[in-house]
């Protein structure tokens, strides 16, 4: 049974589901994961969220398959994401395990809202951890609550499969060696404002470079780059800073393209300056899975890729083709990448 929505018209918004799981951190130890029903939470006023945005979060989707089933992809990746951006804001840990167990149950409770084989939609799985006792001081909260909650989704960005156009940013997204490198609610936070200039701008995303001399290609506010050279070779972003997000998508696309398709791959600086050469330009992410990047506007100079304006450029649509085609079972999968929810 599957709830009854339109699934084909979704797009990338809030919707509550019947069930969240909840538990709490209090005196040095996580509760039992539980599964409830209300949609709020209660917290100090002086919460270290809110005084000091002590939160950190991830990202996946569940599918349903051609068969049936329902399942997700490389969830560990997700896990072990969140310990490290844990550690790095003083939040205490969720082991791997609990974040493993968390994940069963929500999807499971949740699984008529877990869209349909072949709609387009998905289910969009979000963890966070958040300091939820009262602090006021400069410090970590004495408190935590982690949660995962889930919502069907469609495309990230309006266009859909549709090439988009971006524009550099004035702004920078994270600090060298600062908090770039995982899921800080915080770095979302600082992109809001130059998000909101580049849409009014008629822009659907900022490329970001690097803080430091703002030369190299580091990311966006919401996804990797991945480009493609003249000689078909597959590029992406390594940040000299250590300030790029390690994205599953991107990680994962890049063993795709190498041991599935036989293409060449390659990690390592990109000068903006080189981008006008590649032929063609995605952006990759769990949200985003790949978005066809059709022009790059930088201070009234564009870049338009061959690819164009109307479809996919014929690289991108195959690793977007390879990468959905495992996600959805279509494909047969690397050992490990699907993770069944029983
Ligand atoms: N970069 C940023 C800043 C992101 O927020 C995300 C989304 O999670 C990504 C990249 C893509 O990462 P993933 O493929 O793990 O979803
Ligand atoms: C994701 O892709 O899961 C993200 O967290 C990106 C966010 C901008 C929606």
């Amino acid at each position: 049974m599957t709830k009854n929505i339109d699934w084909g018209n979704l797009s990338f918004v809030y919707q509550p589901t019947d069930y969240r799981v909840t538990a709490k951190w209090q005196d040095g130890e996580w509760s039992e994961l539980e599964l409830t029903t209300d949609p709020q939470v209660h917290i100090s006023e002086c919460a270290g969220v809110l005084q000091y945005a002590q939160t950190v979060f991830e990202g996946l989707k569940a599918y349903r398959t051609e068969d049936g089933k329902v399942v997700t992809f490389r969830p560990d990746l997700n896990a072990k994401r969140l310990v490290d951006s844990a550690k790095r804001l003083a939040i205490p840990v969720v082991p791997e395990e609990m974040f493993m167990k968390a994940l069963d149950m929500l999807v499971k409770a949740n699984e008529e809202w877990v869209p349909p084989y072949g709609s387009g939609a998905s289910l969009y799985v979000r963890p966070f951890i958040y300091g939820s006792g009262p602090i006021i001081g400069v410090a970590p909260s004495p408190e935590y609550e982690f949660r995962m909650m889930c919502m069907p989704v469609g495309p990230y960005f309006k266009e859909g499969v549709k090439p988009i156009v971006i524009k550099v940013s004035d702004f920078d997204r994270a600090a060298p060696h600062g908090t770039g490198n995982i899921k800080a609610g915080l770095n979302y936070a600082m992109s809001l404002y130059a998000g909101e200039l580049a849409h009014e701008e008629g822009f659907a995303e900022n490329m970001y470079l690097d803080a430091g001399s703002r030369t190299y290609v580091e990311e966006t506010g919401g996804a990797n780059f991945i480009f493609i050279t003249k000689d078909g070779k597959v590029v992406t972003p390594k940040s000299k800073s250590d300030s790029i997000l390690p994205s599953v998508t991107r990680r994962s696309l890049m063993i795709v393209a190498k041991d599935i398709l036989g293409m060449e791959t390659e990690q390592r600086e990109v000068p903006f300056s080189e981008v006008p050469e590649f032929t063609e330009c995605g952006l990759c992410g769990t949200a985003a899975v790949i978005s066809p990047v059709g022009k790059i506007y930088d201070h009234g100079k564009e870049i338009a890729f061959p690819s164009g304006m109307e479809e996919m450029g014929p690289t991108i649509k195959k690793l977007y083709d390879t990468l959905t085609g495992i996600q959805m079972g279509t494909v047969p999968a690397p050992e490990g990448w699907i993770h069944e929810i029983k």
